[in-house]
């Protein structure tokens, strides 16, 4: 049996599947030259993704509330009949905490205790306030799991190894592998009494988040087989778990994929791309690709008072730059190298 120290620090040893990591990077990177996103149609997912992910971390949980319970909750203020006051403040509750997550990731604000503390305590809110924000301090076991979480004393101890392992990596993992380990290292040591899954999960996505993902969700639905790849993990065979929180988040890439896409490309501008989302797919700058696009050398339309362009125009014009620098280093050199000049008519 390795030690819990060892399952808090080095566990780095089988990860997600290359295959489905190269797929995710791949929607996220097509992602990235749709920005910047329509505000409008970022405020839809918003709220989409807020009502997705309340309701199903919440009913993980044990909440009764069912969707459009949940959405008449946390987005019209209303009270259901014959459901406690409790799952009422789990659901505002869990709003307000992704509210905190998404202005701390807005804030470039780096993850440290004190935020986990603050998340536990929103989460908590109205419901076992001497709880809330607090490491337990008794023993605990997970309802449906068969790991029994390290003792209460160890708590502060293993914290502080899971932040120095999370310094120590942050930057070498890719930020979904970041987001899973962080997800499964919180849930293993289970620092609090209850709101464990809830919390780890909001820091997991708040990790996507600053990186650039949408939010990963796991849903109700899947709670069997999340359950079942965690306790894997606690037998120290990760890749299912890591699989399965790949594909949640190639899920959530695939649902802003194609509402941007659609919406974006096809519709408002007939498959244009703008200057600034050109800029983004080359090393050019929004105000050198305007020049371009005034001078006539990149191939631009004029909608309204902003160029546009394509994709395919603006490979056209990098690789004509490329050949034409190639033909222009090729002529340097035959100029300067004396092996290269033509031989026999000097
Ligand atoms: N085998 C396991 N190993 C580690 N963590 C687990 C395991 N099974 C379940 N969990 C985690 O424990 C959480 C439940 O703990 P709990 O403190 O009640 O959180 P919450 O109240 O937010 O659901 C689950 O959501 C899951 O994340
Ligand atoms: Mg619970």
């Amino acid at each position: 049996m390795p030690r819990i120290a060892d399952k808090v620090t080095n566990m780095e040893t089988d990860g997600i599947d290359a295959g489905l990591l190269k797929s995710i990077e791949g929607k996220k990177h097509e992602l990235d030259t749709l920005r910047p996103f329509p505000p409008e149609i970022v405020r839809k997912l918003d709220e989409q993704f807020t009502l997705e992910w309340t309701y199903n971390s919440n009913a993980i949980e044990g909440n009764t509330l069912s969707p459009r319970e949940t959405d008449l909750v946390i987005n019209r203020g209303l009270t259901i009949g014959n459901k406690t006051l409790q799952e009422h403040f789990e659901a505002v509750n869990h709003k307000q905490s992704i509210q905190f997550v998404y202005d701390f990731v807005k804030k470039k604000k780096e993850l440290d205790e004190a935020l986990v503390l603050e998340i536990h305590k929103i989460i908590l809110k109205n419901i076992s306030d001497a709880d809330a924000g607090q490491y337990r301090n008794v023993n605990v076991m997970i309802r449906g799991a068969v790991h029994l979480p390290p003792s209460a004393v160890k708590i502060p101890a293993l914290m502080a190894e899971f932040f120095a392992w999370y310094y120590e990596k942050k930057s070498k993992l890719s930020a979904v592998e970041l987001a899973a380990w962080v997800h499964y290292k919180l849930v293993y040591i289970h620092p609090f009494i209850d709101g464990n899954g809830r919390t780890s999960r909001l820091i997991m996505n708040l990790i996507l988040l600053q990186n650039g993902y949408p939010p990963a969700v796991i849903l109700h639905i899947d709670r069997r087989k999340y359950y079942q790849v965690l306790q894997e993990a606690d037998r120290e065979h990760y890749t299912n778990y890591f699989n399965f929180i790949g594909r949640s988040v190639e899920r959530s890439l695939l649902i802003y994929l194609n509402v941007l896409k659609s919406k974006d490309d096809k519709e408002d501008r007939y498959g244009y791309i703008s200057l600034q989302e050109a800029s983004g797919l080359c090393e050019y700058g929004v105000e050198y690709l305007s020049y371009l696009a005034r001078t006539g050398r990149l191939k631009a339309v004029k909608l309204r008072k902003n160029w546009l362009t394509t994709r395919e125009a603006l490979m056209d014009y990098i690789e004509n730059v490329k050949k034409n620098s190639k033909k222009q280093a090729k002529a340097d050199n035959e100029a300067v190298s004396p092996n290269s000049r033509p031989k026999g008519n000097g």
